[in-house]
């Protein structure tokens, strides 16, 4: 994960002289993928659907905001801290996810930005007679998930480590594209999701799951409220990446229309997240947020120790007799691929 956040940090420069040059603030989402795409025509076609998403979508000061007020992606172990894991986080989402998926067996699927690999194993498990790929940018994500794949002795499953945004996947091959919140931190969606696009077959479907406005997000809410109340505070969480980068529908209806996709539905989904069976295992695991990390290194140690008896409190307010659980909400988007552009 280290080494995916120092990617993204190194990607401030824009790389779109089209863009550069009018200067509007779209520029934190270019990256040096828009380099890797050599045809002109395809990078003029980029270009101008970066403008027509400037033009529609205008990234405001709310979305900068948005960036500024922080993300929530884990330290290098994000996967499990202490007791808690991610796919623990996650088990109720997942119920409803598997459901939207709804993967035949013989299906080839692609998980984007797979992580530790759960929502992959699922789907080769679910097509017998079918594959799966996992593709994530964390080489420890990706070893783990290996690991595990092989534990449970998958044969119709693999793992690689690459940027799915430009990896050169085999054409029109996969019936479906799964990702659970692995698309939100694409450097580029203008880039990315056309990639994804081409690496589905016609008839074939994308499903993916998003967090909706981090203000609708209960967990995002009182943690940052625990963090940034009282008088010694932090002022500004990271601008790493950005986990509410798709929460807003009309701009993913505008980024999927305007790369290769159709049908483009939403499912509001409120299911809670799960932090761990009691105070102390909450607390350890939001604790490992690099956000939380990065809040607390801003403050002297008798604030810092304020601070984090104040997190436990607000983590005490959502126990129950099943663990501590945090309200949220996202998306389910599913869309398919049509007339795919040309690479
Ligand atoms: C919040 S985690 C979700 C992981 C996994 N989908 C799950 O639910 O367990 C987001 C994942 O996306 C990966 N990721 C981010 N950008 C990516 C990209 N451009 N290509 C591939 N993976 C990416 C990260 O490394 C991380 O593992």
């Amino acid at each position: 994960m280290r080494e995916f956040l120092s990617e993204f940090a190194d990607r401030s420069s824009p790389a779109c002289l089209d863009c550069n040059r009018l200067g509007t603030g779209f520029e934190d989402i270019h990256s040096d993928a828009d380099l890797m795409v050599r045809d002109q025509d395809t990078r003029q076609i980029i270009c101008s659907l970066h403008n027509s998403l400037r033009s529609t979508l205008s990234m405001n000061a709310k979305r900068a905001r948005r960036i500024e007020a922080g993300a929530s992606v884990r330290p290098d172990d994000w996967a499990t801290v202490g007791a808690v894991n991610y796919d623990a986080e996650l088990q109720r989402h997942n119920v409803v996810l598997r459901q939207a998926y709804d993967i035949c067996r013989d299906d080839r699927v692609l998980d984007i930005g797979c992580g530790t690999g759960q929502t992959t194993r699922e789907a080769a498990r679910l097509a017998p007679a079918g594959h799966a790929l996992g593709i994530d940018v964390s080489e420890a994500a990706i070893s783990r998930a290996r690991e595990a794949a092989e534990a449970e002795g998958l044969g119709n499953i693999r793992f690689e480590k690459a940027d799915a945004a430009m990896h050169s996947f085999p054409a029109e091959h996969f019936d479906i594209a799964i990702s659970r919140f692995g698309t939100m931190f694409f450097a580029d969606p203008i880039v990315a999701f056309p990639n994804i696009a081409r690496a589905i077959h016609p008839g074939g479907r994308l499903v993916m799951m998003v967090w909706q406005d981090s203000e609708r997000n209960e967990w995002f809410v009182s943690i940052r409220e625990a963090l940034v109340a009282g008088e010694s505070t932090p002022t500004v969480f990271p601008a790493t990446p950005d986990p509410f980068s798709l929460s807003d529908p009309v701009v993913v209806e505008g980024i999927l229309g305007g790369t290769g996709f159709s049908d483009i539905e939403f499912t509001d989904v409120r299911e809670p997240v799960y932090y761990g069976k009691d105070v102390n295992a909450a607390l350890e695991w939001v604790r490992g947020f690099s956000y939380t990390q990065a809040a607390l290194r801003q403050l002297g140690p008798a604030a810092a120790e304020f601070t984090v008896e104040r997190l436990r409190k607000t983590i005490a307010e959502h126990q129950n007799e099943f663990g501590v659980w945090f309200g949220s909400r996202a998306w389910i988007v599913a869309a398919k691929p049509h007339g795919h552009p040309r690479k």
